[in-house]
């Protein structure tokens, strides 16, 4: 089979699409047929070692993905050869054929398109957990999404809307503020392309307050961290939840944490990879309940652009660079 592959921890430029062996299924294992594979964030981290976690090189990087089983290992109860999967597993799904764990796939039905299960899993699933399990999302909740039109970003406005909340949507450009609008957003907010000094940290946070119409947010989902951290948190209402996604736009924040005290408010983390090892009963019905919400035209998948998985280089360049609008994902033709 052909893979993208990181043979040492480098820049993107340096992947390859080559020739590699094919995997074998172990016990409890089974072989995926790759037909898509989703484009995240941290898989431009990962092959740079820049990951909280780092496989043994050389590795094929890519988290998540859909397929068709086409081997199954030993004692493998929940699935058969033929049948169609979205998969799970951190790395490795950018490429012809994966094997993963049993237990972190999923069946879909063969009628559902391969390029829309396949970028689901990390940026729904981690929406997802981060609002329901973490924020306790619910109608009355006013919800701020920073990065609202990157992958995670436009997840959480989507499942958020789902839920029937109020979302005012934070974005660097126009462009990406109409991508929001198209899902229905409540308001937006335009925070531009630089960083912000000190004067441009306290314009932010009135603007933010601006937009809310009861006095704060009691949700607010952040991907993005560095500058844009604080201003959106003295936006939060009392009792409110903050939600720790991510650090997209580089530095991790560190707040004054008399902030919490003063809003009575929590800072709570998201990591869907220790959730998915540490609740794995729970994760699943995450995905179920996801699956249905899909099933049910409840939530729509953003799908930008769908490049052939032997050209994904520059892709996985451009998502470090601001350069992807909701979800990119990679076909094996
Ligand atoms: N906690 C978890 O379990 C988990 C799971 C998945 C992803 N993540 C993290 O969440 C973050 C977003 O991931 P994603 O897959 O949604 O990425 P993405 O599609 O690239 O979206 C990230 C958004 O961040 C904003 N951003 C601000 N400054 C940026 C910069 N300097 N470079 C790039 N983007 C910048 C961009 O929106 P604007 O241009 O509008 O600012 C962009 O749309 C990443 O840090 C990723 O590691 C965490």
């Amino acid at each position: 089979m052909k893979a993208i592959i990181c043979k040492k921890f480098a820049p993107v430029s340096e992947l390859v699409w080559e020739e590699v062996a094919d995997p074998i299924a172990g016990p409890g294992e089974i072989v995926v047929d790759v037909k898509a594979a989703g484009l995240n964030y941290p898989d431009n981290l990962i092959v740079q070692g820049l990951y909280q976690f780092q496989p043994e090189r050389p590795f094929s990087p890519g988290h998540e993905g859909s397929g068709v089983v086409s081997s199954v290992g030993p004692d493998v109860k929940m699935h058969s050869v033929g049948d169609s999967v979205a998969f799970f597993k951190g790395f490795g799904a950018f490429a012809e054929k994966i094997v993963v764990s049993e237990r972190m796939a999923f069946p879909i039905p063969k009628s559902f398109p391969h390029k829309i299960a396949a970028g689901v899993f990390m940026v729904y699933g981690t929406s997802y957990h981060g609002l329901v399990q973490r924020a306790k999302i619910n109608k009355q909740d006013e919800v701020l999404v920073l990065g609202a039109a990157g992958g995670v970003g436009l997840a959480a406005v989507d499942i958020a809307k789902s839920f029937g909340a109020r979302v005012v949507a934070a974005v660097s450009t126009k462009e990406k503020a109409e991508v929001c609008k198209g899902y229905g957003v409540d308001d937006v907010v335009i925070y531009g392309e630089e960083k912000l000094d000190k004067e441009g940290q306290k314009a932010l946070t009135k603007e933010l307050k601006s937009k809310s119409v009861r006095g704060g947010f009691s949700i607010i989902y952040d991907p993005i961290g560095d500058c844009f951290a604080e201003p959106a948190l003295r936006s939060i209402s009392w009792g409110g939840t903050y939600l720790v996604v991510g650090f997209a736009a580089g530095k991790i924040p560190l707040f004054p944490t008399n902030l919490m005290l003063l809003k009575g408010c929590a800072v709570s983390g998201v990591f869907i990879g220790r959730f998915q090892q540490e609740e794995p009963r729970q994760n699943a019905q995450n995905l179920k309940e996801i699956g249905e919400l899909l099933g049910s035209g409840k939530l729509t998948p953003f799908i930008s652009e769908t490049i052939p998985m032997s050209e994904s280089v520059d892709a996985i360049e451009r998502i470090a660079k601001r350069g992807v609008v909701g979800k990119v994902v990679f076909i094996n033709d």
